[in-house]
């Protein structure tokens, strides 16, 4: 076969997204800290602890890791309870140490993305009632206002809220996520406020910052009828669909926010989105069960043949990003993959995973789609959430007890394509030699 290359425009963002309370450690006045103190919230009862030891400095050697690797951009969170470790009081000194680490990005030629809010918040909040509370929106705003003035001239790029639709789902639906509710009452409130939140999030950063780009994060899930035949399957689908992932980037559009049967005019949040980032992993199929109104009558399954990963979180579907890319052209605005990846400590199906995704990215991109760049979740092996240390998405591998970190295949892989802003066939014959006729056919 001959040569071919695949390329990706000049200035494509090619990067890592990471989260604080994920990589920090010792993030001990925040909400998930003490949901990891509660038995069994966490599989094996296990703990973020030092995680990646980024607050004991090793931020700077994954840094290196990242731009030696030619990775030239870098998506990471600030954690809203360090900064304001009490309602009263700002803590300077993280700030300066956020600084520090923008500054080590500038310093390696990587262009910061920062999301505000990852998952995590600050214990006081949750005493307050956490995002039900009235004043959340005015509370995370201040937050906003601080973060924005001390560093906003490192950073025009900025994520509110990582995933509202998967915290949402997480922490009001399925008890997985702090404060670990199981009911409807309350979900309508928060999704409220999560919109409301970002809404003034918006118009204060541009306020300060003529140059910002503001936007969500959202988990985008590919959702197929489990029989294409059946109304009901389809009519569930569309269901989650709407509800999971139009929620709220139709929201941010129109200033209506809805979901099943409630709507809420919300007007100064319409057009607060300059960018859509996008979160895709995987796709379900899903099939219509009237006994399980708690999850919106869905059952949701792989398909029996579909390509897992080692933990079986994630089936391989990389058209699930060129539909997820080709939805998000209906906001009119620039698209940022913002994460993908897989949990695979062996990174046997990493390479290939990577690959095919991108691929789809490349084909979204000849499209002329406004793709802009990449962030592959993650650098290092870090906490993952209620999986704890169980799955493991870092290009690097991380010995948690030692804190060494060990170089996966893909690292090289997916430096290659950064620094060549391409996949070239050869990389390809390299590194997953089974999907070449697929994605250069002869
Ligand atoms: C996302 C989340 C990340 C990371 C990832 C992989 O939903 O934003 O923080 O945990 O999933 O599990």
């Amino acid at each position: 076969m001959a040569q071919a290359n695949l390329l990706f425009p000049r200035g494509f963002l090619w990067g890592c997204a990471t989260a604080a309370h994920q990589v920090e450690g010792q993030n001990t006045n925040n909400n998930w800290w003490a949901w990891e103190q509660q038995p069994g919230r966490i599989i094996n009862g296990e703990k973020s602890g030092k995680a990646c030891d980024w607050w004991g400095g090793r931020w700077r050697e994954d840094f290196d890791r990242a731009a030696e690797a030619n990775q030239n951009a870098h998506r990471l969170s600030i954690e809203w309870s360090r900064v304001q470790p009490a309602p009263d009081r700002w803590d300077e000194s993280a700030l300066d140490y956020y600084r520090e680490m923008l500054q080590g990005l500038a310093e390696r030629g990587m262009t910061p993305m920062v999301t505000l809010h990852h998952f995590s918040e600050p214990l006081w909040l949750t005493e307050r009632g956490s995002w039900e509370a009235p004043e959340v929106a005015e509370l995370f705003n201040r937050f906003v206002e601080k973060i924005v003035e001390a560093l906003g001239e490192y950073v025009n790029l900025w994520v509110t809220i990582n995933e509202p639709n998967v915290m949402l789902t997480s922490a009001y639906f399925m008890d997985d996520f702090p404060p670990g509710k199981n009911d409807f009452g309350p979900a309508f409130r928060v999704a409220e406020n999560f919109t409301k939140a970002h809404a003034m999030a918006y118009h204060t950063i541009h306020r300060l910052q003529v140059s910002a780009r503001v936007g969500i994060a959202l988990n985008y899930r590919s959702f197929t009828p489990a029989r294409s035949w059946s109304p009901l399957d389809r009519w569930a689908a569309n269901l989650l669909g709407s509800s999971f992932n139009h929620m709220f980037p139709d929201a941010l559009q129109i200033g209506r926010l809805r979901f099943i049967a409630l709507s809420k005019s919300i007007p100064q949040a319409k057009g607060t989105q300059d960018f859509l980032g996008i979160n895709y992993y995987s796709r379900d199929q899903v099939a219509f069960n009237l006994l399980k109104p708690g999850e919106l009558f869905a059952r949701r399954f792989y398909l029996p043949d579909a390509e897992l990963s080692p933990t079986g979180f994630i089936a391989n579907v990389p058209e699930g990003m060129f539909e997820a890319l080709k939805w998000g052209l209906k906001f009119n605005v620039p698209l940022i993959i913002t994460e993908n990846g897989v949990e695979d400590a062996d990174d046997h199906l990493r390479p290939r995973y990577l690959i095919q995704h991108l691929h789809q990215v490349w084909r979204a991109v000849n499209f002329n789609f406004p793709v802009k760049g990449y962030f592959h979740w993650t650098l290092v092996d870090n906490f993952e959430w209620e999986r704890g240390w169980s799955q493991r998405f870092g290009l690097w591998e991380l010995d948690v007890e030692t804190q060494a970190r060990r170089k996966r295949p893909s690292v090289d892989l997916y430096s290659e394509i950064c620094r060549e802003n391409t996949i070239s066939s050869d990389l390809v014959a390299r590194y997953a030699p089974e999907i070449l006729p697929k994605i250069f056919p002869d």
